[in-house]
């Protein structure tokens, strides 16, 4: 099993470019099925979950090629409806693959992803949406078989909340359904404007993306195109945070500094210096980092709620107390017995959680317990005195690209113990 292995209390300082949003690629990825042809998608990060998706594509009859970070998906002969249980349970998000599998062949078969990590993680809006689209889903021992009796039809669909996964399994299947659909209260996430930008390019009509009011009108057919990921906004808030953390001088390259609207004044509230050129953002941490008083998670334009494991590390080692609320997944505090071995002072009661700067955390054995607690770890070893081992790192090459390589030109000590990415060779 593959762990970091991190000499910590050395300062950051330099440059990292960020890569790719996972968030972007995978639904992006998802709609190529539903388009015609050949897409051609840049700015790719090599991720697992990335991966996952490319063998769920394979699965349904595409033909996938990698050069670099680009990946040219073929979907030209694909014609597959049924994603196996195997594939579904690989990676959560392959739901969003619903709303494209149907738009395209009129029916599908697939798994309930069931919980995972981070909280139940139900997919009751998304069914909702697909039903208010015309489509009938039996649901029999985790199993969901769906067809379309008449046709895929434009409706209103008003979501309870502004889900992310469940807008975008909304906008693919409404994209090609006869007639209009309205989104009320649709996710906001930049994530969701990739997506539209990329299916406009396509052929679709959908207006209003990155609003709570989404309007498609459905069209005929969509021809597949070229197009550029957005950056990840949630690694390059990481990126800031390891220069936080170090006492760094860092910037990140190829952002959308408006993306991390809600990231930069928690910096700033910090005691962090920042600068926007650009793309650029640079951070210069202040001697000694200040508490951040109360942060709560909630959809975007709000603080995401997968940049709070990475800042809480920032919280531990704050001067003062600050509070976290998580207020959009149940269970997403599994990082903090972690950072308790390592010294820190973190209550939780539910939702909330009170951290008491300490002066500095020690290196211990680490276990990451999901994507973003597992780059919180990795923070914290970056700051610790001696040695951290972060293992199961499985759950951070989920979501980062290169992560200890990119720390490391910037004056990290981190050593991977094992490596195998489980991606494709390029062709
Ligand atoms: C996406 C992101 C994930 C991010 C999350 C919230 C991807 C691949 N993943 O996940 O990184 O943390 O948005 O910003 O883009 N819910 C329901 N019923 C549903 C759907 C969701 O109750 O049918 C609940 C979830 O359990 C959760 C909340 O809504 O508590 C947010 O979920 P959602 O916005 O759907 O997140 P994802 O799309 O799964």
């Amino acid at each position: 099993m593959a762990s970091l292995v991190i000499n910590g209390g050395r300062r950051l300082s330099g440059s990292i470019v960020a890569q790719g949003s996972k968030n972007s690629a995978l639904p992006i990825l998802a709609a190529t099925y539903l388009v015609n042809g050949k897409s051609v998608i840049h700015n790719c990060p090599r991720l697992s979950d990335v991966e996952s998706t490319l063998k769920i594509l394979e699965n349904l009859g595409c033909r996938i090629e990698r050069r670099g970070n680009d990946l040219v998906v073929d979907s030209t002969s694909a014609f597959g409806y049924e994603i196996p249980e195997n594939l579904m349970r690989e990676m959560r998000s392959s739901v969003i693959f619903l709303g494209a599998i149907l738009g395209k062949t009129k029916k599908a078969v697939i798994s309930t992803p069931g919980g995972c990590e981070i909280g139940l993680r139900p997919i009751d809006l998304h069914l909702f949406a697909m039903r208010k689209l015309g489509v009938e889903i039996n649901e029999e021992h985790g199993r969901l078989e769906c067809s379309i009796p008449k046709k895929l039809k434009g409706a209103k669909i008003t979501l309870t909340f502004p889900s992310v996964g469940a807008t975008e399994n909304a906008i693919l299947a409404a994209s090609v359904a006869e007639g209009t659909t309205t989104i009320i209260n649709a996710a906001r996430e930049p994530e969701i404007s990739d997506l539209c930008d990329f299916l406009n390019k396509c052929g679709a009509k959908i207006s209003g993306a990155g609003e709570s009011i989404i309007i498609i009108e459905g069209v005929k057919k969509l021809e597949a195109t070229e197009h550029a990921v957005i950056c990840d906004r949630i690694v390059a808030s990481t990126y800031l945070f390891a220069g936080a953390v170090t006492g760094g001088d860092i910037s990140v390259k190829n952002t959308v500094p408006a993306h991390l609207g809600a990231v930069l004044p928690v910096l700033e509230e910090a005691g962090c210096e920042i600068s926007i050129r650009c793309s650029e953002i640079r951070l210069k941490a202040p001697t000694k980092l200040h508490r951040i008083d109360k942060l709560i998670t909630q959809p975007y334009p709000g603080f995401p709620t997968d940049a709070q494991a990475p800042i809480m590390t920032l919280a531990t080692i704050a001067e003062g107390t600050s509070v976290i609320v998580e207020n959009i997944f149940e269970s997403r505090f599994k990082h903090v017995p972690e950072l308790l071995r390592m010294g820190a002072k973190i209550r939780t009661e539910g939702r909330v959680a009170v951290i008491d700067g300490v002066e500095r955390l020690y290196g211990a054995s680490v276990v990451s317990p999901d994507l973003r607690g597992g780059s919180a770890l990795v923070l914290a070893g970056l700051c610790a005195n001696g040695v951290t081992e972060v293992s199961e790192i499985k759950h951070i090459d989920r979501g980062y690209e290169n992560f200890e390589t990119n720390l490391c030109m910037i004056n990290a000590d981190i050593v991977r113990t094992e490596k195998d990415y489980g991606n494709r060779k390029e062709k």
